[in-house]
């Protein structure tokens, strides 16, 4: 993994060559509802990024205008430097250079395990089946699944379906994951073997993004917090700094509520 505490810009202000998601001055609505305000962020590559904040605060519709799942009403977002593209088939490259997990598992249920990860790596990435296969097994090995291949998605275990979610959207070769409570819908006794996996991933410097209640694997794996509420970034820290010592009264409130049940 590269040195991340050395990818920081002079001085640390306004995006630099090493942030390969930049979110500057984003503003959406949902109605009257203002749900993200005047959001700057910078993802240097290689950071894990958590992002953490009270239930509406806006987490999920900020990972999901990172992908265009969303649209935004003004500023702007770029991954690589480049301006997120509107629609056709630039929108699905840029879908997959963004890996999206999401609470629920969103696989294929008609296709099975390996089919799952084959697709988008064919549709997408055009890549030959023979090619799409073995990295599909490579990936369904790495995560954990690889003998569940032949299986359809409802045959496996909440653990194993977000363990293949997690495969499909590296079978892209994505440039950052984002992962949106990956382990809220498991069963605690599936979390952990889901945190492993992204804890390995972000030890060999992936890029992510992390929305997630689990302060275990924010403490340990991130290099950032961002803590959000009301639709705005309301503190940023490193992750010892923001546990042990909270600025605002906000971050103050939330923590103790989260981590005194
Ligand atoms: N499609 C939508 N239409 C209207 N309002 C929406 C829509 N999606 C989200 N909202 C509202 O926007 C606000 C932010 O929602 P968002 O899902 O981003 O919050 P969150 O921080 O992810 O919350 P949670 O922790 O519960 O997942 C909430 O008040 C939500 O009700
Ligand atoms: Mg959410």
């Amino acid at each position: 993994m590269s040195d991340v505490s050395m990818a920081k810009g002079p001085g640390g202000a306004g995006p630099t060559a090493q942030d390969l998601v930049v979110l500057t001055d984003v503003n959406k609505h949902f109605g009257a509802l203002h749900v993200l305000q005047d959001i700057n962020l910078s993802i240097r590559t290689g950071e894990v990024v958590v992002v953490i904040g009270p239930s509406g605060s806006g987490k999920s519709t900020l990972c999901r205008s990172i992908n265009r799942l969303e649209t935004i009403d003004s500023g702007t977002i770029t991954i690589d430097g480049k301006p997120l593209p509107a629609e056709g088939r630039e929108l699905a490259r840029l879908r997959a250079d963004v890996g999206m997990v999401f609470q629920s598992f969103n696989l294929f249920a008609h296709k099975t395990v390996l089919e799952n990860v084959m697709l988008g790596q064919v549709k997408v990435r055009r890549r030959k089946r023979e090619e799409a296969e073995s990295k599909a097994r490579a990936l369904l090995d790495r995560v954990g699944v690889g003998n569940q291949a032949d299986k359809y998605p409802a045959q496996l275990s909440g653990g194993q379906q977000q363990r293949v979610a997690i495969a499909r959207a590296l079978a892209m070769d994505p440039k950052v994951m984002l992962f949106d409570e990956p382990t809220s819908a498991l069963d605690p006794e599936m979390i952990n073997e889901v945190l492993e996996v992204m804890q390995q991933l972000a030890r060999e410097g992936m890029t992510m993004v992390v929305v997630t209640h689990e302060m275990g694997f924010a403490r340990s794996a991130a290099n950032r917090v961002v803590f959000m509420a009301d639709g705005r970034i309301v503190e940023e820290a490193e992750p010892h700094q923001f546990f042990d010592n909270p600025r605002s009264d906000r971050a103050k409130d939330f923590l103790s509520k989260i981590l005194h049940h």
